[in-house]
């Protein structure tokens, strides 16, 4: 069989590159080896897909090369992808920090891509895993599950490791190798922190306790937003975004109380109310839960009248800058996205076409480029696929 684009992996980045490519006149075959297509759109934001970040910028990104996501980020915006959404008349809102969703289901924007793609005559075909990739003079000779496909493009957007369950793979990170790309070593993003030993022990049953807003901390890097104990450890979405920045070892600080100076607010408390207990007074600005927990672990509760000012003014210092150690991560498991992965050294960052091997794409997820917490990652996906498809 013969096509001319042939694109591993029909999630968000491989529908819209199908699209572009599509709406260029060029033959394309999208095959996945799940068994429907955009997976991890149905299952995002809570099933009503984060699609996009109104504010992403290349500062949104982690990358070992900061300007590799410039080009396809400011050539297909996040507004373009509204203007596709409002085409299709899904209705939409923004949740918090420019985060849009759909009002109601993330199978409207599948179902959208779906669309696009039949109108520009994409042939889709899903349980159809790729077996092996191999250069031939006029392209590419891939063995799938359905035979050989003979290609001049192909354009891999076969994702990263994160969620098993779902179809990831290795795939690409592999097929990148065989063609002589470097691959960047892979981690779990956006994951929730696991606590071991001690750690675990004084806070796991505090599992289900929340905060609304936290400030969480890796070297210069830091994050506001919900922070949730769990049995294994913490999550939310300051940890979740604070996860991508954080290896074992680093020290991770958590202001527990971002908008309150602890120190002078316990102060003022012992002079107001000197016969009140510390967990008591805790208590009213952090769970009540976590008060007592803190107070039976790290300081003794005792009225706040015996408390002299400078121990109050070091205690409220040390919520405000909780130093937890944490183990580990949950893993991909768990993981939202996949950090690292194909090098943008030898790709073009403004057709993700590898320098080494013409004609052969990387775009989304296996590409060393990852997006925060938000709609970012969905926006990386939609423009790089745009890139690939507007040349593939
Ligand atoms: P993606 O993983 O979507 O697609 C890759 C496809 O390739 C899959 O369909 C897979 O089956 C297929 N494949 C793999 N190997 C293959 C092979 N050998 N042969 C054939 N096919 C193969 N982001 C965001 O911006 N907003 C959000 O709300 C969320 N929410 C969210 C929730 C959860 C639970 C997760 C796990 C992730 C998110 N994300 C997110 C992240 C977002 O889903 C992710 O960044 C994009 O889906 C990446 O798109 P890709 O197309 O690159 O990979």
């Amino acid at each position: 069989m013969k096509t001319e684009v042939l694109i591993i992996g029909a999630g968000a980045a491989g529908l819209m590159c199908a699209i572009a490519a599509g709406q260029r006149g060029r033959r394309v075959l999208l095959v996945d080896h799940a068994n429907k297509v955009g997976k991890k759109i149905l299952m995002s934001g809570g099933g009503r897909c984060n699609f996009t970040n109104m504010d992403a910028t290349p500062a949104n990104y982690l990358s070992a090369n900061p300007h590799f996501a410039k080009s396809a980020l400011a050539r297909y915006t996040p507004w373009d992808f509204i203007a596709l959404v409002e085409k299709h008349r899904i209705a939409y809102h923004e949740k918090e920090l420019g985060q849009l969703f759909c009002d109601d289901s993330s199978k409207q924007i599948v179902r959208m891509l779906l669309d696009e793609c039949a109108a520009a005559g994409v042939a889709v075909e899903v349980s159809c895993g790729v077996q092996r990739v191999r250069r031939t003079p006029e392209g590419f000779g891939v063995l799938t599950a359905r035979g050989e496909v003979h290609a001049g493009s192909l354009v891999v957007a076969s994702g990263g490791l994160s969620i098993p369950s779902m179809g990831a793979s290795g795939f690409g990170y592999e097929l990148a190798r065989q063609f002589g790309h470097a691959v960047l070593p892979t981690r779990a993003g956006l994951v929730p922190l696991t606590l071991s030993g001690k750690h675990q022990e004084h806070y796991q049953d505090l599992a289900g306790v929340a905060l609304s807003t936290v400030e969480t901390r890796v070297g210069k890097q830091s994050f506001r937003g919900g922070l949730l104990f769990t049995h294994r450890g913490l999550s939310g979405p300051a940890i979740l975004q604070i996860s991508s920045y954080w290896q074992p070892g680093d020290d991770l600080r958590i202001d527990l109380l971002p908008d309150l100076d602890v120190g002078e607010y316990l102060v003022e408390q012992r002079t107001a109310r000197p016969l009140a207990e510390l967990k008591t007074v805790l208590g009213e600005v952090l769970p009540k839960r976590l008060a007592q927990r803190l107070c039976e672990q790290w300081f003794d509760n005792r009225p706040m009248r015996q408390y002299r000012e400078a121990e109050l003014v070091q205690l409220g210092a040390q919520l405000n800058a909780w130093p937890i150690t944490a183990s580990g991560t949950e893993g991909y498991r768990t993981a939202e996205v996949t950090l690292g992965g194909v090098d943008t050294d030898q790709l073009s960052s403004s057709t993700m076409q590898s320098r080494r091997v013409p004609g052969l794409y990387f775009i989304g997820e296996v590409v060393d480029v990852t997006g925060w917490l938000g709609g970012y990652n969905f926006q990386w996906a939609w423009a790089s696929g745009q890139a690939a498809g507007a040349v593939a």
